[in-house]
């Protein structure tokens, strides 16, 4: 095979999203899609436009304002689809991409479609066809390709290539494949459809983790004809998530030796950066030993391994953290810090601040600075987040008091400013609970009048030492069905749960009551 150039589909911001309680408004889309972008992957697959308007607003608001990658909007095979992925992505020009999927396999064809082969060709011939009125880049998927009969599979590839499919995708949608028959069913692709050999229209893969075998697949099919990856940063996605950019990348770079030569667009010194706004964007915590980001992908812990490690450092690591991005801190600021070089150290970090945002973040960062020593990037990170988390406040928290202790009952006394009044009037009440959190956030609820049910809570220091910030990350349900998610930080952690809960009130009242219709995804 002559082309070892491998492309880089990152499906962040639409299979990642679609993990439940990792959905992101569209500030953070749009950083996570600047971070790609710095990141240098060649497609950013922003989300699927027709699913509601927030998607449909954060594709085309990504398409106009980040340039470099494609930018690629999904579509079912029907009109609707297809036009508002057409209408999202055309913003982007020349770089806008339509990928439309439809399920292909027996089973999906008998029990969900109720259609035949010959339905399933024309309905995907006129899918890619309608998306070509908008664009040339069409890519089109087969969902769960790995489970369809393959000469089927061929069938279907020769059509959507005829009608003028420039990518074709087979995904492993529920992690079914191994590698050595994956590979072989892209190799059998590939060696029937001469347009896969010519290069008119490239083989991609999409490969879900179900069985943990998500990069493993990856890398048979690109080592088999596939020379587009479909992946996520720390390979979140739907269920057990989808292959992980970083190791993908990261072993073909690292062996080389016996995988043979790829080459990818990836600035790899940005990979934790991306992993780390993506954890934080998401609230996805990154595992503590997940390959290449995970805290501890690097740390030595035994004797015998720091001892090699300062002899020779090949002796126990097989890549060198920096070039993933590990290591390089910046000086810490300090409360003696002032606004330009708060300002100067954001967009050192890569963030794209307006002078108002600067403000904002300027005052919650005095605040902190009062309260710690050192004010790290992660702390300043952790800032950020939490700005460009908030949505226009109903409640805004204005003093929190709580009583707590092994021989006290937990009480806490909680004041919220509700800010769309005219007056902004403030309320104030009490709650007693199990603990100081939960006491914290009974009180919110009875004064915003919401009754939320925790379904997952997290806490994590966002910096070194015993001052450091405490971010809480929320995953609440307010009976509608919907998980709203919220985050917050702070020096105190009661006080980090308490605007963490406060944050996913905001979010449900501003969504009106979070009607967001998320249905039919893929
Ligand atoms: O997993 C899957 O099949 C998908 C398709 C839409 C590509 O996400
Ligand atoms: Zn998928």
């Amino acid at each position: 095979m002559k082309n070892d150039r491998i492309i880089i589909f990152d499906t962040t911001l639409r299979d990642g999203e679609q993990c439940p309680g990792a959905s992101m408004n569209l500030r953070e889309k749009l950083e996570v899609a600047r971070q790609l972008a710095r990141l240098n992957v060649d497609v950013i697959e922003a989300g699927f436009p027709v699913i509601s308007d927030g998607d449909f607003e954060a594709v085309q608001t990504i398409a106009k304002e980040v340039k470099g990658p494609v930018i690629c909007g999904l579509a079912r095979c029907v009109p609707k689809d297809i036009d508002a992925a057409g209408k999202a992505v055309a913003p982007a020009g020349k770089r806008g991409r339509i990928h439309v999927f439809l399920a292909t396999s027996k089973i999906h064809r008998d029990f969900k479609l109720g259609k035949a082969q010959h339905e399933i060709i024309r309905l995907a011939v006129d899918g890619v066809k309608r998306a070509k009125k908008f664009t040339d880049n069409v890519e089109f998927s087969p969902e769960d390709g790995s489970r369809t009969e393959p000469d089927f599979l061929v069938e279907v590839c020769k059509a959507v290539v005829a009608a003028g499919a420039t990518t074709v995708n087979i995904p492993d949608t529920v992690g079914w494949a191994v590698p050595d028959q994956y590979g072989a069913l892209i190799k059998h692709l590939y060696d029937s459809v001469p347009e896969f050999r010519s290069g008119k229209s490239i083989i991609s893969v999409h490969c879900h983790n179900d069985l943990g075998l998500a990069v493993a697949n990856s890398i048979a099919a690109i080592r088999n004809g596939a020379r587009q990856i479909e992946c996520t940063i720390n390979g979140i996605g739907e269920r057990a998530g989808n292959a992980a950019m970083e190791e993908i990348v990261m072993a073909l770079k690292t062996r080389s030796d016996a995988l043979g030569k790829y080459d990818c667009s990836i600035k790899t010194r940005e990979i934790v950066k991306s992993s780390r706004l993506v954890a934080r964007m998401s609230g996805l915590v990154v595992q503590r030993s997940k390959a290449i980001v995970g805290e501890n992908a690097f740390a030595h812990s035994s004797g015998i391994h720091q001892d090699g490690i300062l002899k020779k450092r090949e002796t126990y690591e097989i890549m060198n953290p920096q070039d993933v991005g590990w290591g390089g801190t910046e000086l810490p600021l300090t409360k003696h810090s002032g606004r330009a070089a708060v300002a100067s150290r954001l967009k050192h970090l890569g963030f794209k601040m307006t002078d108002t945002d600067v403000a904002a973040i300027f005052a919650r960062f005095k605040e902190i600075g009062d309260k710690k020593k050192f004010v790290y990037d992660d702390d300043l990170a952790a800032l950020v987040e939490g700005h460009i988390t908030e949505v226009p406040e109903t409640w805004s928290l204005e003093y929190l008091n709580v009583t707590s202790g092994n021989a006290t009952v937990p009480t806490a006394t909680v004041r919220l400013r509700k800010v769309t009044a005219k007056k902004g009037e403030t309320l104030q009440d009490a709650g007693i609970g199990d603990g100081p959190v939960d006491a914290a956030l009974k009180a919110i609820d009875r004064l915003t009048k919401t009754r939320g049910k925790l379904m997952d809570y997290s806490l994590r220091a966002v910096s070194q030492g015993k001052d450091a910030l405490g971010e809480v990350a929320v995953k609440v349900d307010f009976g509608d069905g919907e998980i709203v998610t919220g985050k917050g930080a702070s020096t105190d952690v009661i006080e980090a749960s308490a605007r963490a809960y406060l944050n996913a009130v905001n979010r449900f009242l501003c969504d009106g009551g979070a009607k967001k219709t998320k249905q039919n995804q893929p």
